[in-house]
């Protein structure tokens, strides 16, 4: 899928069809100046239509006459004082979803209609309209055999009007394109299932990607692990037929004099659960459970397109989760990659294990400013939260403000949770150093992240991300995306990074 921009008035546009945003002012609908021409045809739709222009309202009229036969879909794009970004970003979200859910091959939007206070610069502008309209036309056919047209839109058009707004949007227009390649590559990951990616393979999958994108690749076999100490990862791994692997993929790399911001994303390929068995039926989601490691990959892959002038280390630690003769058995204890020994009491609280081991082989030598993790680690993060957006904590207070601000730009949504120390007790083990899980009901994101927080040191700066609501939509679809991978967080985190550089 191709986004182009071009400089247009908007009488001259040509496309199989035009998306026409219709504002509502003092109760009556209203197009902006720009496609008066259609007044005509608005009065009919008025008459004749549920239409009120609404955001996340639209209809699509066919082969006006008063478009020189163009198709054209009139989009909701509600009050006109209220229009922001969140609500330009969910209008636009809307039109693509229902122009590509009818199969139109191409069409056109043209900037010079969207009519909002405090517009943003042409730059942020034509970005948040690139990543809004090619976002939802995502699909995954990897496993289709038939490869047959499949009538998806194949190209956007983005207009301005001046020759300033065509030089300036074309950056934007860039680094949309970096996002929503990474973005999709990550979806595309997520959604493959667990027998289409297992440990080693996906490691030599990133190792490629990270090659490709000039990046310093390190990846950990079994040996490897054993002999540096990953006991922890390697204890999830026991169970599994497929060998762990540990992927470090590392941006200037040498570069001292840059700061160094360590990303960590949890890797597991399935989780069954282990020894601790998952029930069957929202089982197969779980191959979703690798989608912080993926999210760590997309992110690389950016910082080294954008060129940031930062040292970025991803971490991706890699295993399945599964039961066997051989598996890690409640009661085991093993001895972490930070020297600390756990007892595991629940195989299914794998996702801390792995991280744990990560995190701390990220910060003993990488000294970063900054640790941050993804991961799709407790259930109770999808109770609290549900999937439309991420759980945030930390004991780095300013980069989570710093992120709530930014989310409001890139439209993905994130909540802080606390880290009370309080819960920290009932990891109190009375044989090992810790225990993998609390001892009472409730606060389980919270509880996941202090359990995390042992294993980075005090002096170190970090943000844990819990994605494990926002990372895959299982059941309904969700805002106009698709069901299943969604790569949340992934633009709001490039933002983040590039803001790291710039102020
Ligand atoms: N991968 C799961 C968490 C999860 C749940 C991700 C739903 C996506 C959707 C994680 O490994 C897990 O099983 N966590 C346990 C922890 C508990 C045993 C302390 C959970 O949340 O039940
Ligand atoms: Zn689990
Ligand atoms: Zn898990």
């Amino acid at each position: 899928m191709k986004i182009s921009l071009k400089k247009s008035s908007f009488k001259s546009v040509r496309d199989h069809t035009l998306i026409v945003p219709v504002y509502q002012q003092n109760s009556k609908m209203v197009l902006p100046k720009e496609a008066e021409a259609l007044k005509k045809i608005l009065d009919n739709v008025k008459k004749d239509s549920t239409f009120k222009g609404d955001i996340r309202q639209s209809i699509l009229l066919r082969y006006l006459a008063a478009a020189k036969g163009q198709n054209v879909l009139f989009v909701g794009f509600g009050k006109k004082e209220r229009l922001n970004i969140a609500s330009l970003r969910e209008a636009l979200i809307h039109a693509a979803a229902e122009l590509s859910q009818i199969k139109v091959p191409s069409f056109t939007f043209h900037l010079g209609t969207i009519d909002m206070a405090n517009k943003p610069n042409p730059a942020d502008l034509v970005q948040i309209c690139a990543e809004s309209l090619a976002l939802p036309i995502y699909r995954f056919t990897k496993f289709k055999t038939e490869k047959k047209p499949d009538g998806s839109t194949k190209e956007i058009t983005l207009c301005v009007l001046t020759n300033i707004e065509l030089t300036e949007g074309k950056k934007g227009l860039n680094k949309a394109n970096i996002l929503i390649e990474a973005c999709n590559l990550v979806r595309d990951l997520v959604n493959t299932p667990s027998n289409g990616l297992r440990p080693p393979q996906y490691a030599d999958l990133a190792g490629d990607i990270g090659k490709k994108a000039g990046l310093k690749v390190k990846i950990f076999n079994e040996k490897e692990l054993e002999k540096e100490g990953f006991g922890a990862l390697l204890a999830v791994n026991r169970g599994s037929e497929e060998p762990a692997r540990f992927v470090v993929l590392e941006h200037n790399a040498g570069r001292q004099e840059l700061d160094t911001i360590c990303l960590v994303g949890k890797g597991i390929t399935f989780d069954s659960g282990g020894i601790s068995l998952k029930p069957s039926e929202p089982m197969e989601t779980m191959k979703c459970d690798m989608a912080g490691s993926a999210m760590v990959l997309g992110l690389m892959q950016i910082v080294s397109k954008l060129n940031l002038p930062l040292h970025i280390v991803g971490f991706m630690p890699l295993t399945d989760n599964m039961p066997s003769g051989r598996a890690t058995v409640p009661g085991d204890i093993v001895k972490s990659y930070s020297g600390k020994t756990i007892e595991i009491l629940n195989t299914d609280a794998e996702g801390r294990l792995i991280l744990a081991d990560a995190l701390a082989y990220a910060d003993k030598n990488y000294h970063p400013k900054l640790i941050i993790d993804f991961a799709t680690l407790t259930g109770a993060c999808v109770i609290a939260l549900g999937e439309a957006g991420s759980g945030i904590m930390g004991t780095d207070q300013k980069s989570m403000d710093r992120l709530k601000e930014l989310a409001e730009f890139s439209g993905d949504k994130i909540w802080q949770l606390p880290l009370w120390d309080e819960y920290l007790e009932e990891f109190k083990s009375p044989i090992a150093d810790i225990r993998n899980i609390g001892q009472t009901r409730g606060a389980g994101s919270s509880k996941g992240g202090l359990f995390l927080q042992t294993f980075i040191s005090d002096k170190t700066p970090w943000v844990h991300f819990d994605i494990a609501g926002s990372a895959f939509i299982s059941k309904t679809t969700h805002r106009y995306y698709p069901k299943g991978a969604t790569a949340a967080c992934v633009r709001l985190m490039s933002e983040f990074l590039i803001d790291w550089v710039e102020v």
